[in-house]
């Protein structure tokens, strides 16, 4: 098109320039048409520029945007679920691959690829202070790139109605400096502690031998579960139930006895424990750093 544009001015201008000796010459000419003329000649040399900067931007935009899905860039896989996220950490060495639930860390003034996954309904992942919205829509996978330039703590919320507890589908996110990520990253991938203290222990048993271990994981245990959220480091987490309820041992034995009394429709069932086990089963999950 653009070739063809040009042929065609090209035809134009030989031919008006051919007929040039026919027609009166340009000083001549009225002063209104002269004036026409210079605003006819601006505005077309306008355009022109526009177009120059314009097409010059969007190259350079391009570039920026090719440059920012470096193969360097931390990846991170969200997947949504009614009503909470998974967040894994992918790593081509297994070892280094760490899965995590309702708190994202990413490390200041890096490139972060996230991929975006649903299990069910259509999410959509946003933080208001880093991104746009972007969809998780049930069996394929969309990106986005997050490059957080200041520390900080935000809330992330889902942003696409997806049942009951949609608006309690939050997300806790720190971006820090590559120090303090490097730290999480080591703690998190750690095994889960073992029980230090008889209470503990009896907090394990509970947890295993209860309705827990089929829905959760704890890593290093024999509690294996992918409905609910991996806990293998539950108490390092700021908030409970995808940022329902703070991360404290009322909140957390008040969420295990009656979920759905702070979370109507969640998919956790009320596990009814005696006072002691409910007492021991807190204090080893609160002990899960
Ligand atoms: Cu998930 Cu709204």
């Amino acid at each position: 098109m653009y070739l063809l544009m040009m042929a065609l001015l090209a035809w134009a201008i030989w031919r008006a320039r051919r007929r040039l000796p026919d027609v009166a010459p340009l000083t001549e000419a009225p002063a209104a048409d002269d004036l026409l003329c210079k605003l006819l000649n601006s505005w077309s040399a306008l355009i022109m520029i526009g177009l120059f900067v314009l097409a010059g931007g969007s190259f350079l935009v391009d570039r920026q945007l090719a440059r920012a899905e470096d193969p360097h860039a931390l990846r991170v896989r969200i997947t949504g679920s009614e009503w909470w996220w998974q967040v894994e950490y992918l790593d081509p060495d297994p070892s280094k691959q760490l899965v995590t639930a309702n708190e994202l860390h990413l490390p200041v003034g890096r490139a972060t690829r996230v991929e975006l996954r649903s299990n069910d309904v259509i999410h959509s992942f946003w933080v208001p202070s880093l991104n746009g919205k972007t969809d998780l829509i049930p069996g394929r996978s969309n990106y986005q790139t997050i490059t957080p330039r200041r520390t900080g703590q935000w809330r992330g919320q889902c942003a696409e109605f997806c049942g009951l507890e949609h608006a309690r589908m939050a997300m806790d996110v720190t971006v820090e400096d590559a120090a303090a990520f490097e730290r999480w990253k080591a703690a998190q991938l750690a095994p889960a502690r073992t029980p230090a203290t008889a209470v503990e222990q009896q907090g394990q048993h509970v947890f295993l031998t209860s309705t827990c271990a089929s829905c959760h994981t704890i890593a290093g245990t024999d509690a294996g579960g992918k409905v609910g959220p991996d806990l293998t480091h539950m108490a390092s987490r700021r908030t409970l139930a995808a940022s329902t309820l703070p991360t404290e041992p009322q909140a957390l034995a008040q969420w295990i006895r009656d979920p759905h009394a702070r979370k109507p429709g969640t998919n956790m069932p009320a596990t009814d424990l005696p006072a002691d086990q409910l007492t021991a089963l807190v204090t080893y999950l609160m002990s899960l750093r």
